[in-house]
């Protein structure tokens, strides 16, 4: 129903650099950002930005390498607090001004259904710089009284210079989630996004320039890791990287960081997160949530339930249903308003999900439903369920990250918290059932960021979010979400006993 409010998608002409002004609105740069300024790579090269749909180069993007981030020079800071307040203020109207641009470029460039594009990552991405806009004055510090003739009071300055380095699943989402905390809390930032999915971002960075952000405050490179990234996490001038993306690349970006200036480090990585559903719980709910929580996005979450676990006795139940609802879900076109699914992000994905696929038939799980490719172009693979999975294969230990379900069996409860927290990753978890006793006791139990108790992947810019173990370090959104971007300083200040 709600499909009726969504605007028609206008999609935007797009050519690099500033010189298209066929439709002076939609024209953008996809350059540098820096300063508020578009520049070329140094180097001029340029990559091309690819329609996951289609296969098809939409438009190519000047290409940010180290040689870009290394000769940056941070002038602006630190910039005043009345300041940030008011543009992160302006900046969520901003992002609702282009109509459906942003989410049609999202849509474009991902390959995320557009409904969703316009109906959940927008409106989070306005809710989340609301909220971080309230921050802006009030994440402050304490007055502590001392021992003797003394007190303290905390400051909560801001780090400096933050890198951040943002993933391609949630492009928009994923930059809010950055730039909110850290612009609130006064710090600057140069952030890379994602290769496979710059052109929301950069079409952000032309919105940061109209909400008023003093040049130098908010800088854009599009690029690759082990050029942009890498330059970014052994900056000497970088005071923090936070990070979002694979376990993988969380070593190396902390090791850059030890073997640079120290700088913070925060890592936002994988998972393969349990969902355990439980013989009491709600079957039609859980079903259709569990199904949610791995096909959501394609697969493409973090933290998406990729290991459901069932108890016994609804056990064949619940398989058969999801199976069903597998092979009902509607893959296709992501611009036709009725998609559910559309295509993995880019051919690297693609394949490794698929190869995936049949590692999983190789070590004995039994694919159910799907297991292809479902389109004869683009990146589309259809909707796959695995039964009978076991602990040890490689489908149930590593994170596929597309959209294929693995189902694996548990008798007890005790059992099913020792399975489900055997695994390196500790980002989320769930667990399905009527009884509070239950509840408690898994959600206590396992080791993870998050649990959610009868629902799954449900977000608010107010709570935390992050992993216990190779998930990851540091938390994003929230109030504690702000901590990671000020240092706290103590100034301690001598009482006089007496008026002299
Ligand atoms: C899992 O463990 C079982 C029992 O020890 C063994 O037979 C099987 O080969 C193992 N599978 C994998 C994929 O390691
Ligand atoms: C699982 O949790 C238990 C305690 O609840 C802990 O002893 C064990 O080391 C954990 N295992 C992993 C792999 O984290
Ligand atoms: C501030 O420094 C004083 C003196 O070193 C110390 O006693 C106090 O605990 C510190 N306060 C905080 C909040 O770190």
């Amino acid at each position: 129903g709600s499909s009726d409010a969504i605007k028609e998608p206008k999609l935007p002409l797009i050519s690099l650099g500033s010189g298209s002004k066929a439709q002076p609105c939609l024209a953008f740069c996809l350059q540098i950002f820096i300063n508020n300024e578009w520049h070329d790579a140094v180097s001029k090269k340029t990559f091309p930005s690819i329609n996951p749909a289609t296969g098809e180069v939409i438009c190519q993007v000047a290409e940010g390498d180290k040689v870009n981030v290394v000769g940056m020079r941070w002038v602006c800071f630190p910039w005043e607090r009345v300041q940030r307040g008011s543009v992160l203020v302006t900046s969520p109207r901003l992002f609702r001004k282009p109509c459906c641009l942003l989410q049609a470029l999202e849509t474009l460039d991902n390959g995320k259904p557009y409904a969703i594009s316009y109906l959940v990552d927008l409106d989070m991405v306005v809710k989340c710089l609301r909220y971080f806009a309230g921050w802006s004055d009030k994440f402050h510090g304490k007055t502590i009284p001392l021992d003797g003739d003394f007190f303290c009071y905390t400051r909560h300055e801001p780090v400096g210079v933050c890198g951040q380095i943002i993933p391609w699943n949630f492009p928009l989402l994923m930059q809010a989630w950055k730039l909110g905390p850290a612009l609130a809390t006064g710090n600057v930032v140069v952030m890379k996004v994602a290769e496979q999915t710059p052109l929301s971002a950069l079409y952000v960075a032309n919105l940061i320039k109209e909400a008023g952000f003093p040049p130098g405050v908010v800088n854009i490179i599009p690029g690759y890791g082990p050029t942009a990234g890498a330059a970014i996490s052994s900056h000497m001038d970088i005071d923090k990287v936070a990070f979002t993306g694979s376990t993988e690349v969380g070593h190396l970006i902390q090791k850059a960081a030890a073997e640079s200036n120290l700088k913070r480090v925060t890592l936002e990585l994988g998972g393969k997160s349990p969902n355990i559903i439980m013989s009491d719980a709600d079957m039609d709910w859980a079903v259709d949530q569990a199904h949610f929580a791995l096909f959501f996005n394609q697969g493409q979450c973090c933290c998406a339930g990729s290991r459901t676990y069932v108890q016994e006795d609804i056990y064949n139940e619940f398989v058969e249903r999801s199976v069903e609802k597998a092979k009902a879900r509607v893959v296709g076109n992501p611009f036709d308003f009725k998609t559910e699914q559309g295509p993995q992000v880019d051919e690297e994905q693609f394949k490794k999900i698929l190869g995936y696929i049949s590692t999983g038939q190789r070590e004995g799980a039994k694919l159910l439903c799907g297991g292809n490719a479902a389109a004869d172009r683009g990146y589309f693979i259809q909707p796959t369920v695995f039964g009978d999975v076991q602990d040890n294969m490689t489908i149930a230990r590593e994170e596929i990250f597309g959209p294929v379900m693995q189902i694996l069996k548990f008798k007890t409860i005790e059992e099913v918290i020792e399975r489900a927290n055997d695994s390196k990753y500790g980002l989320a978890a769930a667990v399905f059932t009527k009884d509070l006793d239950k509840a408690n006791f898994v959600s206590q139990s396992l080791r993870a960021g998050t649990v959610w108790i009868n629902c799954y992947d449900v977000f608010g810019a107010q709570a935390p979010f992050g992993g216990y173990k190779a998930s990851g370090n540091g938390r994003e959104l929230g109030e504690y979400g702000l901590e990671a971007y000020v240092e706290v300083k103590n100034v301690t200040i001598k009482i006089p006993q007496k008026n002299s």
